[in-house]
């Protein structure tokens, strides 16, 4: 191992296990006002008025008259209102918050405002849905000719539901109006330069007018990527009004049922087949965006860019749609649209292998692309691809190609294993043009007098090691003791904007910018005084640009690598299926620290398979979310975590700090489709088309067997 990869104990591991470590809602009450938001409880209708009930001193109804700025909020477009406009468009939707010193009192208040609803006809359903938020179209070659000339054509649609990023600890803002007029934000949050835009806007005031601070911040999988910006205008308007600190912290309810989850889609797949071999894939995704629009584009980018899976396809057309339902919008979740497109292809080329009566395994390796091979979007795969080698592996520790072939022979007595594979990729980093056009990463190094020497980014530590690994880059390159770097939570008004933390981009894109600071610094430095250094990000030279218009070019510089086996028995009389083990090679190039990058890969993983197996969230005829709780939205405990066996493969990657690629999003996005691959052997080779795959859905496919 190099010396870099080395474990340390994490810079933030001791207050976090002392519980030293203060939250949002740790902070002292006195002086601070309570927020709390009076939701919407139809899904779609005209607000004629709101009846509030006579206020007691010293409390506050705050709505859309009281943004002194722009009631929208600043996420991609602007769609999501700060409070409702004249309609409310989802069970849910903030209408007002009530503010006050009693929580009690609070919740009562805004439990008495009677809101006067006119009805409309909601759209709850994404079948019935008629309206694209994005509508995008891209591909190469001659699909037409391709399936004029096919031996074969096979046409399946699958299906994905919502998943709830269920951090430990629920959103949370806090608005402080400060002594100099400038408004002070800080909470749970992946994003703090996000928060600090919206509020401005929603504010009216410039850029100076604000500040965000992260605070420590317990898990956000991208559910805190731009919801906070949502509830940091709303206790920035309120504090405004109130003019006083405000805070508003949901309950685990609120949370799971008005915040941003996972997009459930539905992928048609048309696949034309020629002498045993993929010509052409014509294929339409569909995402289930909700009500406004948030980050619907870039989550349904990354889905549609993944949809041809990692096999080379001559001819692909690809049609991709985010629809609007009056549901609560989906967001940002781990794997950010491509667990949704990866699931559909693994289980198509699954199924076309049966079909065509070869193994699934043999079929999908004919058709992998290699280095130097297009990508979907006319790009190339400029570094190699070790997915053959990574299968290898995989099939080395669980037996995977005997199982495979055991567990096809017909089973009948009680308990029925299965076992499958999936193939896939993370592009790392920001999809498309968008670190070049839109983030602009600066990340700056300060030395004081002391010899310290302090990281200044607004990446956010979120469990994934950022204040860790920033500072052990920094530390390696300085020749320092670790000790002696340090990395703050980022405050906007003392940390430049090195762009958000998402897009598995912090450690790769902000890392390499801080190794080359150090580099500067190291070559700079003076002892005994105070010394700054910066680094702007800069397009790596091998890049075929890309441009969006066209859908076409690079849409990542590079790729981690992954591939999944998961091996399931199934119990016939119950129809509870048990993971006998989840085996994992995952490339995400030099770990930084081995420790951090296995707690991601494992704890990725397993979210994966609560995603394929137990996760399952649905809404009502209404519109209202259903599971919301931990006794009805299940994920996987500490009894749930199976032999889980991670293995890590190191291509290096020249342009990230000693080869490190993107790795927080890649261990989630392949367990669906092993796992379904897995529940079909399990079930005598029937054909699967949805995930979650749960014990209800095989006792249905058990039943239909037994009569
Ligand atoms: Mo992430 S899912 O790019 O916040």
């Amino acid at each position: 191992m190099e010396r870099i990869s080395e474990s340390v104990v994490k810079k933030d591991h001791a207050p976090k296990v002392s519980g030293r470590s203060i939250y949002v809602a740790d902070y002292p009450s006195e002086g601070v006002l309570c927020g709390k938001l009076l939701h919407a409880k139809v899904a779609r209708a005209k607000v004629l008025r709101v009846e509030v009930p006579p206020l007691p001193e010293g409390y506050f109804y705050v709505d859309a008259k009281d943004v002194p700025g722009d009631n929208n909020v600043n996420i991609v477009l602007d769609d999501t209102p700060v409070f409702c406009r004249e309609t409310v468009e989802y069970i849910g939707e903030p209408i007002a918050m009530l503010c006050g010193p009693d929580e009690k009192t609070v919740e009562r208040l805004r439990d008495e405002c009677k809101v006067v609803y006119e009805e409309l006809e909601p759209v709850i359903d994404l079948s019935a849905a008629t309206h694209a938020f994005f509508d995008y179209h891209f591909g190469h070659g001659d699909v037409d000719a391709a399936f004029a000339q096919a031996d074969r054509i096979f046409e399946e649609s699958f299906r994905t539901g919502y998943q709830e990023q269920a951090y430990l600890e629920t959103q949370g803002m806090m608005a402080v109006p400060e002594a100099d007029g400038r408004m002070f934000v800080h909470g749970s949050a992946q994003c703090a330069y996000y928060i600090h835009g919206a509020v401005a806007r929603a504010l009216g005031c410039g850029p100076g007018g604000v500040h965000i601070l992260q605070d420590v911040t317990g898990g956000g999988f991208g559910g805190k990527e731009a919801f906070p910006s949502i509830l940091g205008c709303q206790v920035a308007v309120a504090a405004h009004k109130c003019a006083q600190p405000v805070r508003c912290v949901f309950d685990r309810r609120e949370d799971m049922e008005y915040t941003s989850k996972r997009h459930p889609s539905l992928c048609k797949y048309k696949v034309a087949v020629k002498d045993g071999k993929v010509t052409a894939m014509d294929i339409d995704v569909i995402f289930n965006a909700g009500a406004y629009s948030t980050l619907s584009a870039v989550v349904l980018q990354r889905g549609i860019i993944a949809a041809p899976g990692v096999y080379n396809v001559p001819n692909v057309r690809v049609h991709g749609c985010a629809m609007k339902t009056n549901t609560s919008p989906c967001g940002a979740y781990r794997g950010f649209g491509a667990p949704q497109t990866f699931f559909a292809v693994e289980m198509m080329m699954d199924h076309i292998a049966r079909a065509l009566g070869v193994d699934s395994l043999a079929f999908k390796q004919s058709h992998l692309v290699k280095q130097g091979d297009m990508t979907s979007t006319c790009g190339r795969y400029h570094f190699p691809v070790p997915l053959p080698a990574m299968i290898d592996e995989v099939d080395a520790v669980c037996d995977y190609r005997r199982k495979r072939e055991e567990y096809a022979k017909p089973q009948t007595g009680r308990y029925r294993r299965g076992i499958g594979m999936s193939l896939y990729f993370h592009g790392a980093g920001f999809t498309g043009s968008g670190e070049r056009d839109i983030i602009k990463a600066v990340a700056k190094l300060r030395k004081y007098a002391d010899g310290t020497v302090e990281v200044l980014a607004s990446n956010g530590e979120i469990g994934q090691g950022v204040r860790t690994t920033f500072p052990k880059i920094v530390a390696h390159e300085l020749n320092l003791p670790l000790d002696k770097v340090y990395y703050n939570h980022p405050d906007t008004a003392r940390v430049p904007d090195s762009g958000p933390t998402v897009a598995s981009r912090s450690l790769m894109v902000v890392g390499e910018l801080l190794r080359r600071a150090a580099i500067q610094l190291r070559e700079k430095w003076v002892d005994g005084i105070e010394q700054e250094v910066e680094e702007h990000f800069r397009e790596p030279d091998f890049l075929i640009p890309f441009y969006i218009d066209k859908f076409q070019g690079d849409a990542y510089p590079t790729y981690a690598w992954s591939v999944n086996a998961i091996e399931v028995e199934v119990d016939t009389y119950t129809g509870l299926s048990k993971v006998l083990g989840a085996y994992g090679s995952f490339d995400v190039g030099t770990p930084i620290d081995y420790n951090v990058v296995m707690g991601q890969m494992e704890g990725g993983f397993l979210q994966g398979i609560g995603y394929a197996s137990i996760e399952k969230m649905d809404y009502d005829a209404k519109g209202r979310i259903r599971n919301n709780s931990f006794s009805d939205y299940l994920i996987p405990t500490t009894k749930d975590v199976p032999n889980l066996k991670c293995m890590l493969h190191v291509e290096r990657y020249p342009d990230g700090p000693y080869g490190a690629k993107g790795a927080g999003e890649l261990p989630l996005v392949g367990a669906p489709g092993a796992y379904v691959e897995a529940m079909e052997q399990a079930l005598g080779g029937v054909a699967l088309h949805h995930a979650p795959f749960t014990a209800e859905d095989t006792l249905a496919v058990l039943t239909k067997e037994a009569i």
